[in-house]
């Protein structure tokens, strides 16, 4: 097959579709984020590419702490309606319930299935976008989503993100188990 060559994209695939939030001048404020993923297991750390400019950033920067919360098919008007308005002319407080874990600061959201709290350790700037590494201090999951303890993930049911056609998704098929399908193959 012909290979045609394109200019360089986000096109390491599936992006998640994340909520993350933060408390600017006392008041909760949510922006979704596609550009964020785990870096290091233990302790766990995750790095969010964020522009410094949106209101959001500077709630993590001032406080040290911000919140990733996982939104599934039900909240997609109410995550994309946070992308499309930015705190800084929008009092976005009232979208969403939140309730508080350990951190100050780090306001999670009721309704998404699974959420986290995380402590800034680290930020790293390019061009445009600033890399904001969190340690995930603790995560919080609808008990109604785990199963035999652990996340149930076709209960959570995440929103994915796909560039450039800007689409929101949902988990596909469950194909194999890792660690274990790979002891089938038999190298040429
Ligand atoms: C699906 C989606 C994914 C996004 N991903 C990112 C991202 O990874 N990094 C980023 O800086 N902005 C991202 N944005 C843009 C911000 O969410 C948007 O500019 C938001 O309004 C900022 O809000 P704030 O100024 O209240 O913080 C994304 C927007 C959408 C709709």
């Amino acid at each position: 097959m012909k290979k045609i060559r394109l200019e360089p994209g986000p096109f390491v695939l599936p992006m998640p579709t994340v909520l993350i939030g933060a408390t600017v001048n006392n008041v909760p404020n949510f922006m979704p984020v596609a550009f964020i993923g785990i870096v290091n297991i233990k302790p766990v750390i995750v790095a969010c590419g964020l522009s410094p400019t949106h209101h959001t950033s500077s709630g993590i920067s001032s406080n040290g702490t911000f919140s990733i919360n996982l939104p599934g098919a039900d909240l997609v008007e109410a995550t994309d309606w946070c992308g499309l308005h930015s705190g800084t002319r929008t009092d976005k407080s009232k979208v969403f319930e939140t309730f508080a874990g350990e951190l100050e600061n780090a306001p999670m959201i009721k309704a998404c299935r699974l959420t986290a709290e995380c402590r800034l350790v680290k930020t790293v700037e390019f061009p445009v976008d600033t890399v904001y590494f969190g340690e995930v201090v603790s995560v919080h999951v609808d008990e109604a989503a785990l199963k035999d303890g652990s996340p149930d993930w076709s209960r959570i049911a995440p929103l994915l993100f796909t560039f450039p056609d800007k689409g929101y998704w949902r988990l596909g098929d469950h194909v194999a188990e890792a660690w274990s399908i790979g002891k089938k193959y038999k190298p040429l």
